[in-house]
C-alpha cells in the first residue's frame, strides 16, 4: 500500500464501532440469559475471534453485518468445544476469556497467531490462579497456548502491577463464579468498559478509584448493547485533520468514555482545534461527534495516570509529535513493548527511517519535532495500529511512502483505506 503528500482533507464519516465494547457485548450476552441484540458491532478479525470462540463453546450467534443477535446460554450453558479455541490476534479475546473459562465445568485449550503466542499471560494466570484456577502455559514460557481446567474459583483482592482492562476484566469475570466478593485495585484506572457493561447486565459491581469489586452472580440478564464508534480508530482521522493543511473532518459518533479519551485531551494541549458536539450516551457510554481541523502543534509531556486512557492511540500521537514544534516527551508506557508488536521499538524505527529525530527510552520515546518527514518503506510488524499510524504519516511526508503488511488494518478496521481515500477525494 502507497501513500503519497495530501493537500488536504475534506468530508464527513463514521469509524467502526468500538473494539473493546463489541468483545464484551458478546462475551456477556453468550454466558446472560436471554437474547442480547449488538448494535454498531466491530466486523474485524478480533472481535470475529470472540464470536468464533463462543460458537465452539454452542452459543448460537447470528451475524448480520453491523447487527449481531447472540443467544445466551446462561452462566453454565457453555459447552466444551471440541477443538482448541483459536483467539487470532485478539489479546482481549484470549485474556477475557479466559477469566470465564477458569470456572467452567469443562478443560478447554486456548491459542492464537505467532504475535499472541509472544504476547504475556502470567499476568492473567497469577490472579486466576490465586483465585483457585488451574490454567497452564503448555509451553511453560507464560505464553498461550493456555490449558484450562475449569474449578470452583473463590474471591480474592487483586492488587495489579499493571494498569489493565483486560486484567481487571478477566479477574472479574471469574469473580461473577467466585465464591465472596472479588476486587482489583489498578495503579492507574484503565478502561472501565467490563464494569458499565456488567452493571446493565445486572452484574453487582462498585467501582471507587481505581478499584472495581464484583460479587458472585447466579445469571446476568441480556440486554441491547449499542457500540458506539471506536476512538481509537477515530485517532489516525483526527491525526490526518489536524496535519493535512487545510483539512476539515467530521467523525460522527465517536465513544468519549473519559477512560478512553486522553487522546482528546494530549491533542487540545497540543494546540489542536478539536470540537466535541452533539454529545449524547449509548448504553451508558458517552458518546461525541468530533469536527477536526488542521493546525499548527507545539510539543508536550505524557506519562502518568493519562497512560492507560490513550494507550492505543500512543503510536499515532509519537507520530504527530514528530510535526510539532519543540520536544515530547512519553513516558511511563512500557505496556507498549507487550501490543501486537512492541510499539516503542517499531514507532522508533519506522519514524527514524522517515527521517524523525526521534529517541527510544525504556518505558516510552523522545520525540524532537518539528522536521519535515520523507517518504520511506514502513515495516507494519503485521500490527494494525503501526500501519493506519504510517499512512498518516505518509500522507504529511515528502515523497511515497509503502506500508508492508498493510493488510493488518482489517484486525480493528477493514475499511480503513477506503474511508482514507473518500475523505483524500472530498479534499
Ligand atoms: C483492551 C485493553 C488494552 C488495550 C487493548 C484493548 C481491552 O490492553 O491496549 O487494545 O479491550 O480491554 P491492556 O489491558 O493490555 O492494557
Amino acid at each position: 500500500m502507497k501513500f503519497k503528500t495530501a493537500s488536504h482533507l475534506k468530508g464527513e464519516l463514521s469509524v467502526p464501532g468500538d473494539k473493546s465494547i463489541s468483545h464484551r457485548g458478546v462475551m456477556l450476552g453468550s454466558i446472560a440469559r436471554g437474547t442480547t441484540e449488538i448494535t454498531g458491532f466491530l466486523q474485524g478479525a478480533d472481535c470475529l475471534s470472540t464470536i468464533s470462540c463462543f460458537r465452539s463453546m454452542g452459543v448460537e450467534i447470528i451475524n448480520e453485518g453491523s447487527r449481531v443477535i447472540v443467544k445466551g446460554k446462561g452462566m453454565r450453558g457453555l459447552k466444551a468445544p471440541e477443538n482448541v479455541l483459536d483467539c487470532g490476534n485478539s489479546g482481549t479475546t484470549t485474556r477475557l476469556i479466559s477469566g470465564i473459562l477458569c470456572a467452567q465445568n469443562f478443560n478447554v485449550t486456548l491459542t492464537g497467531d505467532a504475535s499472541i503466542q509472544k504476547r504475556p499471560m502470567d499476568r492473567i494466570r497469577i490472579p486466576l490462579t490465586l483465585m483457585g484456577a488451574d490454567i497452564r502455559s503448555i509451553r511453560d514460557n507464560g505464553c498461550a497456548p493456555l490449558r484450562i481446567h475449569g474449578k470452583p474459583l473463590h474471591g480474592i483482592h487483586y492488587n495489579s502491577p499493571v494498569a489493565s482492562a483486560q486484567v481487571k476484566s478477566a479477574v472479574l469475570l471469574a469473580g461473577l463464579y467466585a465464591e465472596g466478593e472479588t476486587s482489583v485495585t489498578e495503579p492507574y484506572l484503565s478502561r472501565n468498559h467490563s464494569e458499565l457493561m456488567l452493571a446493565h447486565f445486572g452484574a453487582q459491581i462498585k467501582s471507587q478509584d481505581s478499584t472495581a469489586a464484583i460479587q458472585p452472580a447466579d445469571e446476568l440478564y441480556a440486554c441491547p448493547v449499542q457500540v458506539p464508534g471506536d476512538i481509537s480508530s477515530a485517532a489516525f482521522f483526527l491525526a490526518a485533520g489536524i496535519l493535512v493543511p487545510g483539512s476539515e473532518i467530521l467523525i460522527r459518533n465517536v465513544g468519549i468514555n473519559p477512560t478512553r479519551a486522553g487522546i482528546l485531551k494530549v491533542c487540545q494541549d497540543m494546540g489542536a482545534d478539536i470540537a466535541l458536539l452533539n454529545r449524547h450516551e449509548d448504553s451508558g457510554e458517552p458518546t461525541a461527534d468530533l469536527l477536526v481541523r488542521s493546525g499548527n502543534l507545539h510539543s508536550t509531556e505524557i506519562g502518568g495516570k493519562i497512560i492507560p486512557s490513550l494507550i492505543d492511540e500512543l503510536p499515532v500521537l509519537a507520530m504527530m509529535a514528530c510535526f510539532a514544534e519543540g520536544t515530547t516527551v512519553i513516558r511511563d508506557a512500557a505496556e507498549l513493548k507487550v501490543k501486537e508488536s512492541n510499539r516503542i521499538r517499531v514507532m522508533a524505527e519506522n519514524l527514524a527511517a522517515m527521517g524523525a529525530d526521534v529517541e527510544e527510552t525504556e518505558d516510552g520515546m523522545i520525540i524532537h519535532g518539528g522536521k519535515p518527514l520523507h517518504g520511506a518503506v514502513i515495516d507494519s510488524h503485521m500490527d494494525h495500529r503501526i500501519a493506519m499510524t504510517f499512512a498518516i504519516a505518509g500522507l504529511c511526508a515528502d515523497g511515497e511512502t509503502e506500508i508492508k503488511g498493510a493488510e493488518c488494518v482489517n484486525i480493528s478496521y477493514p475499511e480503513f483505506y477506503s474511508d482514507l481515500e473518500k475523505l483524500i477525494r472530498q479534499g
